[in-house]
Protein backbone atom coordinates (compact mmCIF):
# COMPACT_ATOMS: atom_id res chain seq x y z
CA UNK A 1 0.00 0.00 0.00
CA UNK A 2 1.05 3.87 -0.83
CA UNK A 3 -0.18 7.23 -0.26
CA UNK A 4 -1.68 6.26 3.56
CA UNK A 5 0.10 9.36 4.73
CA UNK A 6 0.27 11.54 1.59
CA UNK A 7 0.74 14.90 2.02
CA UNK A 8 1.23 14.61 6.11
CA UNK A 9 4.51 16.41 7.69
CA UNK A 10 5.52 14.10 10.63
CA UNK A 11 8.58 13.99 13.29
CA UNK A 12 9.86 11.46 14.73
CA UNK A 13 12.28 11.04 17.98
CA UNK A 14 14.68 8.16 18.33
CA UNK A 15 15.15 8.02 14.26
CA UNK A 16 18.26 7.05 13.96
CA UNK A 17 17.81 3.01 14.66
CA UNK A 18 15.30 0.61 15.95
CA UNK A 19 11.33 0.95 15.94
CA UNK A 20 11.85 4.41 14.70
CA UNK A 21 13.87 3.74 11.95
CA UNK A 22 11.68 1.33 10.78
CA UNK A 23 8.63 3.97 11.15
CA UNK A 24 10.79 6.42 8.97
CA UNK A 25 11.05 3.68 6.01
CA UNK A 26 7.27 3.00 6.22
CA UNK A 27 5.85 6.40 6.70
CA UNK A 28 7.93 7.72 3.38
CA UNK A 29 6.70 4.46 1.18
CA UNK A 30 3.69 6.40 2.39
CA UNK A 31 4.09 9.23 1.24
CA UNK A 32 4.53 11.23 4.38
CA UNK A 33 7.34 14.14 4.86
CA UNK A 34 9.80 13.30 7.48
CA UNK A 35 11.74 14.96 9.82
CA UNK A 36 14.01 12.65 11.50
CA UNK A 37 15.47 13.58 15.17
CA UNK A 38 17.84 11.77 16.72
CA UNK A 39 20.57 13.02 19.91
CA UNK A 40 23.11 11.19 17.60
CA UNK A 41 24.41 13.01 14.35
CA UNK A 42 26.32 10.58 12.86
CA UNK A 43 23.63 7.98 13.70
CA UNK A 44 21.15 9.95 11.91
CA UNK A 45 23.64 10.53 9.01
CA UNK A 46 23.93 6.68 8.20
CA UNK A 47 20.34 6.40 9.15
CA UNK A 48 19.52 9.28 6.04
CA UNK A 49 21.46 7.63 3.46
CA UNK A 50 19.29 3.84 4.72
CA UNK A 51 16.13 5.51 3.94
CA UNK A 52 17.18 7.09 0.39
CA UNK A 53 18.71 3.36 -0.26
CA UNK A 54 15.66 1.80 0.85
CA UNK A 55 13.65 4.50 -0.57
CA UNK A 56 15.00 5.88 -3.81
CA UNK A 57 11.73 7.13 -5.39
CA UNK A 58 11.69 9.49 -2.28
CA UNK A 59 14.76 11.75 -3.89
CA UNK A 60 12.59 12.86 -6.80
CA UNK A 61 9.82 12.65 -5.58
CA UNK A 62 7.39 16.30 -3.73
CA UNK A 63 7.79 15.09 -0.08
CA UNK A 64 10.88 16.00 2.44
CA UNK A 65 12.97 13.96 4.84
CA UNK A 66 15.43 15.94 6.81
CA UNK A 67 17.19 15.13 10.00
CA UNK A 68 18.00 17.36 12.72
CA UNK A 69 20.46 16.88 16.29
CA UNK A 70 17.85 16.96 19.06
CA UNK A 71 18.23 16.06 22.57
CA UNK A 72 14.52 15.45 23.35
CA UNK A 73 15.02 16.37 27.08
CA UNK A 74 15.70 19.87 25.91
CA UNK A 75 12.64 21.81 25.42
CA UNK A 76 14.67 24.60 23.27
CA UNK A 77 16.20 21.79 20.93
CA UNK A 78 12.26 19.95 20.15
CA UNK A 79 10.55 23.53 20.09
CA UNK A 80 13.58 24.55 17.32
CA UNK A 81 12.68 21.49 15.52
CA UNK A 82 9.17 21.53 15.49
CA UNK A 83 9.18 25.01 14.13
CA UNK A 84 11.37 25.05 11.52
CA UNK A 85 8.13 22.42 9.99
CA UNK A 86 6.20 25.84 10.10
CA UNK A 87 7.88 26.20 6.79
CA UNK A 88 6.21 22.73 5.31
CA UNK A 89 2.89 23.90 6.71
CA UNK A 90 3.30 22.16 10.45
CA UNK A 91 3.10 19.07 11.55
CA UNK A 92 0.44 16.77 11.20
CA UNK A 93 2.34 13.58 12.58
CA UNK A 94 4.55 13.44 15.94
CA UNK A 95 6.06 10.07 17.02
CA UNK A 96 7.50 10.40 20.29
CA UNK A 97 9.54 7.48 20.24
CA UNK A 98 13.41 8.21 21.90
CA UNK A 99 13.86 6.28 24.92
CA UNK A 100 16.74 5.31 27.14
CA UNK A 101 16.83 2.43 29.15
CA UNK A 102 20.14 2.13 31.46
CA UNK A 103 22.44 -0.42 32.22
CA UNK A 104 22.27 1.20 35.93
CA UNK A 105 18.45 1.18 36.37
CA UNK A 106 17.91 -1.58 38.87
CA UNK A 107 15.55 -2.13 41.91
CA UNK A 108 14.39 0.43 44.44
CA UNK A 109 17.70 0.01 46.50
CA UNK A 110 20.46 0.18 43.85
CA UNK A 111 18.53 2.42 41.27
CA UNK A 112 20.55 6.20 41.75
CA UNK A 113 18.77 9.17 41.95
CA UNK A 114 21.40 10.36 38.47
CA UNK A 115 19.98 6.94 36.90
CA UNK A 116 16.51 7.91 37.60
CA UNK A 117 16.55 11.90 36.81
CA UNK A 118 18.30 11.45 33.80
CA UNK A 119 15.55 8.55 32.48
CA UNK A 120 12.43 10.65 33.60
CA UNK A 121 14.25 13.83 31.60
CA UNK A 122 13.90 11.55 28.38
CA UNK A 123 11.59 9.22 28.44
CA UNK A 124 8.64 11.78 30.22
CA UNK A 125 10.13 15.02 29.51
CA UNK A 126 10.70 14.34 26.25
CA UNK A 127 7.29 13.03 25.50
CA UNK A 128 5.40 16.12 27.69
CA UNK A 129 7.89 19.15 25.31
CA UNK A 130 7.45 16.78 21.91
CA UNK A 131 3.59 16.71 22.57
CA UNK A 132 3.10 20.26 23.72
CA UNK A 133 5.36 21.72 20.79
CA UNK A 134 3.65 19.45 17.99
CA UNK A 135 0.50 20.96 19.41
CA UNK A 136 1.08 24.17 18.94
CA UNK A 137 2.13 23.50 15.59
CA UNK A 138 -1.21 21.77 14.47
CA UNK A 139 -3.21 25.24 16.64
CA UNK A 140 -0.56 27.70 14.66
CA UNK A 141 -1.18 25.96 11.16
CA UNK A 142 -5.16 25.33 11.87
CA UNK A 143 -4.68 21.59 11.39
CA UNK A 144 -8.14 20.23 11.44
CA UNK A 145 -6.38 17.04 12.65
CA UNK A 146 -3.51 15.46 14.37
CA UNK A 147 -2.18 12.00 15.10
CA UNK A 148 0.53 11.95 18.39
CA UNK A 149 1.60 9.11 19.17
CA UNK A 150 3.83 8.21 22.40
CA UNK A 151 6.33 4.89 23.01
CA UNK A 152 5.41 3.73 26.19
CA UNK A 153 6.17 -0.48 26.82
CA UNK A 154 4.83 -3.36 27.75
CA UNK A 155 6.39 -2.80 31.52
CA UNK A 156 3.77 0.28 32.15
CA UNK A 157 1.27 -2.66 32.10
CA UNK A 158 3.05 -6.01 34.15
CA UNK A 159 5.54 -6.13 36.53
CA UNK A 160 8.97 -8.12 36.21
CA UNK A 161 11.33 -9.15 39.02
CA UNK A 162 14.09 -8.33 36.57
CA UNK A 163 13.73 -4.41 37.67
CA UNK A 164 14.09 -1.52 35.58
CA UNK A 165 12.29 0.41 37.64
CA UNK A 166 12.78 4.09 36.63
CA UNK A 167 11.78 3.12 33.26
CA UNK A 168 9.05 1.10 34.58
CA UNK A 169 7.85 4.33 36.10
CA UNK A 170 8.64 6.25 33.03
CA UNK A 171 6.33 4.10 30.42
CA UNK A 172 3.92 4.56 33.33
CA UNK A 173 4.23 8.27 33.23
CA UNK A 174 4.14 8.45 29.44
CA UNK A 175 0.37 6.29 29.33
CA UNK A 176 -0.95 8.41 32.39
CA UNK A 177 0.03 11.51 30.67
CA UNK A 178 -0.78 10.24 26.77
CA UNK A 179 -4.33 9.33 27.56
CA UNK A 180 -5.05 12.61 29.66
CA UNK A 181 -3.86 14.79 26.68
CA UNK A 182 -6.35 12.56 24.70
CA UNK A 183 -8.94 13.73 26.36
CA UNK A 184 -8.23 17.58 26.47
CA UNK A 185 -7.86 17.97 22.69
CA UNK A 186 -10.22 15.33 21.63
CA UNK A 187 -12.66 18.23 20.39
CA UNK A 188 -9.37 19.51 18.29
CA UNK A 189 -9.69 16.15 16.61
CA UNK A 190 -6.01 15.61 18.07
CA UNK A 191 -5.94 11.97 18.58
CA UNK A 192 -3.05 10.78 21.42
CA UNK A 193 -2.53 6.99 21.71
CA UNK A 194 0.33 5.18 23.48
CA UNK A 195 2.54 2.27 21.86
CA UNK A 196 2.64 -0.54 24.38
CA UNK A 197 5.83 -2.96 22.42
CA UNK A 198 6.48 -6.31 24.27
CA UNK A 199 10.20 -7.32 24.14
CA UNK A 200 12.23 -6.65 20.88
CA UNK A 201 14.97 -7.69 19.12
CA UNK A 202 16.38 -4.49 19.32
CA UNK A 203 20.15 -3.36 20.38
CA UNK A 204 18.25 -1.22 23.40
CA UNK A 205 17.28 -4.71 24.89
CA UNK A 206 19.42 -7.14 24.01
CA UNK A 207 22.15 -4.67 25.70
CA UNK A 208 20.46 -4.27 28.64
CA UNK A 209 19.84 -8.01 29.07
CA UNK A 210 23.37 -9.48 28.62
CA UNK A 211 23.81 -13.07 27.86
CA UNK A 212 22.98 -14.62 31.38
CA UNK A 213 20.03 -12.91 31.87
CA UNK A 214 18.92 -13.17 28.03
CA UNK A 215 19.04 -17.00 28.59
CA UNK A 216 16.70 -16.95 31.68
CA UNK A 217 14.75 -14.42 30.04
CA UNK A 218 14.14 -17.25 27.12
CA UNK A 219 13.29 -20.02 29.95
CA UNK A 220 11.25 -17.58 32.53
CA UNK A 221 9.37 -15.24 30.39
CA UNK A 222 6.23 -16.38 28.80
CA UNK A 223 6.29 -15.89 24.74
CA UNK A 224 3.62 -16.54 23.53
CA UNK A 225 4.35 -16.63 19.84
CA UNK A 226 7.80 -18.28 20.89
CA UNK A 227 10.03 -15.45 19.84
CA UNK A 228 10.82 -11.63 19.91
CA UNK A 229 9.31 -8.94 18.41
CA UNK A 230 10.52 -7.28 15.38
CA UNK A 231 11.31 -3.27 15.08
CA UNK A 232 9.27 -3.58 11.69
CA UNK A 233 6.22 -5.01 13.73
CA UNK A 234 6.04 -1.60 15.70
CA UNK A 235 6.09 0.58 12.96
CA UNK A 236 3.23 -1.24 11.20
CA UNK A 237 0.94 -0.27 14.21
CA UNK A 238 2.58 3.49 14.11
CA UNK A 239 1.73 3.85 10.08
CA UNK A 240 -1.94 2.79 11.62
CA UNK A 241 -1.89 5.05 14.70
CA UNK A 242 -0.45 8.18 11.97
CA UNK A 243 -3.30 7.44 9.14
CA UNK A 244 -6.89 8.35 9.30
CA UNK A 245 -7.43 4.86 9.17
CA UNK A 246 -7.83 5.50 13.44
CA UNK A 247 -9.56 8.39 13.48
CA UNK A 248 -11.54 6.80 16.10
CA UNK A 249 -8.72 4.86 17.99
CA UNK A 250 -7.86 7.70 20.94
CA UNK A 251 -6.17 7.61 24.42
CA UNK A 252 -5.44 3.81 23.34
CA UNK A 253 -2.82 1.88 25.19
CA UNK A 254 -2.10 0.13 21.98
CA UNK A 255 -0.01 -2.85 22.64
CA UNK A 256 1.83 -4.84 20.02
CA UNK A 257 3.75 -8.05 22.31
CA UNK A 258 2.63 -11.16 20.62
CA UNK A 259 -0.20 -11.29 23.36
CA UNK A 260 2.45 -11.58 25.88
CA UNK A 261 0.74 -8.93 28.20
CA UNK A 262 -2.54 -11.61 28.26
CA UNK A 263 -0.86 -14.83 28.72
CA UNK A 264 -1.60 -17.10 31.58
CA UNK A 265 -0.41 -20.15 29.91
CA UNK A 266 1.73 -20.25 26.58
CA UNK A 267 0.90 -23.18 23.84
CA UNK A 268 4.30 -25.17 23.01
CA UNK A 269 5.57 -25.88 19.39
CA UNK A 270 8.18 -23.85 17.27
CA UNK A 271 8.39 -20.00 17.20
CA UNK A 272 6.69 -18.40 14.62
CA UNK A 273 8.40 -16.83 12.16
CA UNK A 274 9.21 -13.35 12.13
CA UNK A 275 8.80 -10.50 9.30
CA UNK A 276 12.20 -9.13 8.03
CA UNK A 277 13.00 -4.94 9.16
CA UNK A 278 13.88 -2.87 6.20
CA UNK A 279 17.03 -2.28 8.38
CA UNK A 280 19.26 -5.47 8.99
N1 LIG B 1 13.53 -2.48 22.35
C1 LIG B 1 12.52 -2.91 23.10
O1 LIG B 1 12.41 -4.11 23.42
C2 LIG B 1 11.47 -1.95 23.56
C3 LIG B 1 10.34 -2.46 24.22
C4 LIG B 1 9.37 -1.57 24.66
C5 LIG B 1 9.52 -0.20 24.41
N2 LIG B 1 10.61 0.26 23.76
C6 LIG B 1 10.70 1.71 23.53
O2 LIG B 1 10.76 1.96 22.15
C7 LIG B 1 11.44 3.20 21.90
C8 LIG B 1 12.47 3.00 20.82
O3 LIG B 1 13.37 2.00 21.26
P1 LIG B 1 14.27 1.11 20.29
O4 LIG B 1 14.16 -0.26 20.77
O5 LIG B 1 13.98 1.43 18.87
O6 LIG B 1 15.70 1.68 20.76
P2 LIG B 1 16.99 2.21 20.01
O7 LIG B 1 18.01 2.34 21.09
O8 LIG B 1 17.27 1.36 18.82
O9 LIG B 1 16.54 3.65 19.53
C9 LIG B 1 16.39 4.73 20.40
C10 LIG B 1 16.92 5.98 19.72
O10 LIG B 1 16.70 7.10 20.61
C11 LIG B 1 17.83 7.94 20.53
N3 LIG B 1 17.91 8.76 21.75
C12 LIG B 1 18.36 8.40 22.98
N4 LIG B 1 18.32 9.44 23.81
C13 LIG B 1 17.82 10.49 23.11
C14 LIG B 1 17.54 11.84 23.41
N5 LIG B 1 17.79 12.36 24.63
N6 LIG B 1 17.02 12.63 22.44
C15 LIG B 1 16.80 12.14 21.20
N7 LIG B 1 17.05 10.89 20.85
C16 LIG B 1 17.57 10.07 21.79
C17 LIG B 1 19.01 7.00 20.36
O11 LIG B 1 20.15 7.67 19.82
C18 LIG B 1 18.42 5.93 19.43
O12 LIG B 1 18.66 6.23 18.07
C19 LIG B 1 12.00 3.64 23.26
O13 LIG B 1 11.15 4.62 23.83
C20 LIG B 1 11.95 2.37 24.08
O14 LIG B 1 11.86 2.62 25.46
C21 LIG B 1 11.59 -0.58 23.31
Amino acid sequence: MVNRLANKVAAITGAAGGIGLETTILFVRENASVLMLDISEPALEKALSKVYELCPEAKTSKQFIKTMKCDVSKEADIKNCIESLDLAGGIDIMFNNAGIMHSEDDDAISTSEKIWDLTQAINVKGVWFGCKHAVLSMRRHKKTKGSIINTASMVALVGAATPQLAYTASKGAVLALTRELAMVHARENIRFNSLCPGPLNTPMLQDWLGDDVQKRYRREVHFPMGRFGEAIEQANAVVFLASDESSFVNAADFVVDGGMTKAYVTAEGPATAAPKNNVV
